[in-house]
């Protein structure tokens, strides 16, 4: 019976990914490396520094710096990604995510975030959402990154809840599959051939339908 839902941020509840990619392409461009925005999807749910890491080997530049040179590197960025998302408003919650969110909580169902990011807590406030939400995974705390399953088994941990009894939603393929190796209902947000895996898929969160979801979650036997 469903209980709970966990939700990534960046992708997802608001379209904050657009931030990360211009925060690095800026980066980039002052270390001489020219970031497609195509791009912006391979960083999709990849922490900060494996972001950096996969940057600088685009740019044939992996071996160029040390590690605090590289820490540097990421903490620039930050600034930059702080200073834009410090605009946001609630205005930026992406299309039917407060309906949903709002409809979840009035159906007494528990609500987790598990995103990636350290500036979560920061978005959420931003957005007005920081009161919703029962329960956050903070990622300084955990060992490993998405695909990893450890966010979205901590995530449903902290609700109390069992695999079966959520529904985990995600914009990323590393995410996707973190959802699916820690045996959880996927939501897949995004191009269907991307997140093939996902038990449900939508091409954006306009045509998000909680009990359609749920409908389709208990069909599959949960
Ligand atoms: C994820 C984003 O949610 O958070 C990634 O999809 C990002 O692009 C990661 O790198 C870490 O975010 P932050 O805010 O801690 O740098
Ligand atoms: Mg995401």
């Amino acid at each position: 019976m469903l209980k709970g839902l966990i939700f990534d941020l960046d992708g997802v509840i608001t379209d904050s990914a657009v931030y990360h990619l211009k925060a690095w392409q800026d980066l980039a461009k002052e270390i001489g490396i020219d970031l497609p925005e195509s791009f912006g999807d391979k960083l999709r749910g990849l922490s900060r520094m494996d972001s950096l890491e996969i940057i600088l080997e685009y740019g044939h530049k992996e071996n160029d710096y040390t590690q605090e040179e590289k820490e540097a590197l990421a903490a620039k960025k930050n600034d930059a990604y702080i200073k834009a998302v410090q605009k946001m408003t609630k205005a930026d919650i992406l299309p039917k995510m407060a309906d949903l969110l709002h409809e979840a909580k009035a159906q007494g169902l528990k609500l987790a975030l598990a995103s990636a990011s350290k500036n979560a807590p920061l978005i959420l406030h931003q957005l007005e959402l920081e009161d919703l939400f029962d329960a956050r995974v903070d990622p300084a705390t955990l060992k490993h990154g998405k695909p990893d399953p450890e966010i979205y088994i901590r995530a449903q941990e902290l609700l109390g809840l069992e695999k079966n009894e959520v529904i985990s939603f995600e914009d990323a393929p590393a995410g996707v599959k973190s959802i699916k190796a820690a045996g959880q209902f996927a939501v897949g947000i995004g191009d269907p051939v991307v997140l093939k895996g996902a038990d449900y898929i939508v091409g954006s969160t306009s045509a998000l339908d909680l009990a359609e979801i749920e409908r389709v979650f208990k069909k599959a036997g949960n």
